[in-house]
This record gives structure tokens, C-alpha cells and sequence, in this order.
């Protein structure tokens, strides 16, 4: 089984792919469409888009834009707009994020566990500057240490990421303003991961015999057991509500 399509499995029974409740999702969207909610909303990295149909349901006159390089997650996002009578409202791009341009900047940029897309949060930041309108604002969703972790956890989550302040550094070095953050709860990151790896046991073993049920059985048995043995003790999420200062420049 191809990475996407586990994922794909994992992620069914959590509101995003991030570890994020669905208050959560919910509060933190009011709050970036908060006076822009007749706008333009992209987001980059999107996977099956649940960001955006959720934004799109609830805000009538918006309108959105997804992009991603994941086809089949773009096909199931396209089914769910299409369900929930908001598909006429939303674009989907089959596209790598860098690849991305636009001649109408936007109101509202998401960039939720997809940084690592641009190569990081500072190119993630510095791509998103000129996509985003005079006013706009930025949902940035980004992985962080919450203590220092062993060896095996920087392998598994990459070297990159550094604890909260030096996330924060980061992003001020980078010309933008934290106007509202939030950082998961034990709770949060400890259901996202149950959900993860308890949607796919639960998918294989509806499965009959053979290579898929045994690969899904498998990575989701891994994935609990380096949860579990090299990072649930170290690993945090923060999602950022992010404006411009003076150097990071809007569209
Ligand atoms: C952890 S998922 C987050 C999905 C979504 N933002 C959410 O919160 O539910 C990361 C997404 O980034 C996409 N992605 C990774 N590299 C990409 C690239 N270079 N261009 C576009 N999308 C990419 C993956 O296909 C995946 O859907």
C-alpha cells in the first residue's frame, strides 16, 4: 500500500489531519475568517480539505481554494463539497504548493501541517507573503518540541523543528506578528494519534486476507509503537494565527 493511501485510511475518523479537536477546528476558523468571511480562503497542502468545506459550509459568500499533490485526496474533498452543496464555491489544485501562484491574492492563507511541503516554516512563510491580500491573515499549523527529544524522535519527525520560543523566533525572524495562537492539549495530540492508528487497525480488519491487511495491521502497529517508545513525551503542536509585520509584505 502507497504511503498517501494510509494515510488517507488513518486520518478518516479525525476532523483534520492535525491533532486538533473539532472545537478546536472550529474556534480557530471563526477566528481567521473573523471580518473576511465574504472573501477568498487557500490552502496549501490541503489533503481531502476538510479546512475548507467546514469554512465554506458555514460562510455562504466565501469562496476557496485548495491545493495539493495528493489526487485522491482532492477527488474525495471535490465528493465532499459536492455533499454539502459548496463544490460551485471551491477550486482544487493537483499541484505542488511551490508551484503555486496567483494574479488575485487572498483574504485567508491555511498552512496546516504542510510546511515541511516549502522545506520548513521560514520558505513556507516567505512563499506565502505575496499570496496573501492587504489585511489578510495566516492559519499556520506547525509541530514543535515540547522537551528535548531523544535521538530517534528527531529521525522519525525531522531535524528541523525547534522548541515553542525558537518556533515563535522563527516566525517573528520571518516578518510576521502572532495575533492568536493555540497549542494542542495532551488530549488532542493523544486522540489525533489514536485515531490514527486505531482507524486503520480498524479498516484492516474488515480487509480480507492478504497484502493490504497486513501492511495497514503493520503501520499501524509501528506507528503506535514509535508514538509511544520516541516522541508522545516530547511532541507538541502549535497553530499560529499569523499577520504581516512591517517586512513580511502582502500581495
Ligand atoms: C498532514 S497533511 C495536512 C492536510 C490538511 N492541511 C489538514 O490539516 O487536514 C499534509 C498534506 O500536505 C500535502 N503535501 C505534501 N507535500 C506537498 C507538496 N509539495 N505540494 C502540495 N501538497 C503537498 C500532502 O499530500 C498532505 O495532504
Amino acid at each position: 500500500m502507497e504511503r498517501h493511501e494510509i494515510s488517507r485510511i488513518a486520518h478518516r475518523d479525525h476532523p483534520v489531519a492535525a491533532p486538533l479537536s473539532d472545537e478546536s477546528v472550529r474556534e480557530l476558523l471563526e477566528r481567521l475568517l473573523r471580518g473576511r468571511s465574504d472573501g477568498r480562503l487557500l490552502d496549501l497542502g490541503c489533503g481531502e480539505a476538510p479546512w475548507l468545506v467546514r469554512a465554506l459550509a458555514a460562510h455562504p459568500a466565501l469562496r476557496a481554494v485548495g491545493v495539493d499533490t495528493d489526487p485522491a485526496a482532492l477527488r474525495t474533498a471535490l465528493h465532499t463539497a459536492q455533499r454539502l452543496g459548496v463544490a460551485r464555491r471551491i477550486g482544487l489544485h493537483h499541484r505542488d504548493v511551490r508551484e503555486f501562484s496567483t494574479a488575485e491574492p487572498f483574504d485567508a492563507v491555511l498552512c496546516v501541517g504542510a510546511t515541511h511541503a516549502f522545506g520548513g516554516l521560514g520558505p513556507a512563510l516567505a512563499a506565502i507573503g505575496p499570496l496573501l491580500a492587504p489585511g489578510g491573515a495566516v492559519l499556520l499549523g506547525e509541530s514543535y518540541w515540547e522537551r528535548e527529544p531523544p535521538a530517534r524522535a528527531r529521525e522519525l519527525l525531522g531535524e528541523g523543528l525547534t522548541g515553542l520560543a525558537g518556533t515563535l523566533a522563527a516566525v517573528e525572524a520571518a516578518g510576521w506578528l502572532p495575533v492568536a495562537g493555540h497549542t494542542s492539549t495532551r488530549a488532542e495530540l493523544d486522540a489525533y494519534e489514536w485515531s490514527w492508528t486505531g482507524s486503520l487497525t480498524d479498516w484492516a480488519l474488515d480487509q480480507p486476507p492478504g497484502p493490504d491487511r497486513e501492511a495497514a495491521l503493520h503501520a499501524a502497529a509501528e506507528h503506535r509503537r514509535e508514538w509511544l517508545d520516541a516522541y508522545r513525551d516530547c511532541f507538541g503542536f502549535v497553530t499560529l494565527l499569523l499577520r504581516p509585520g512591517s517586512r513580511a509584505g502582502a500581495g
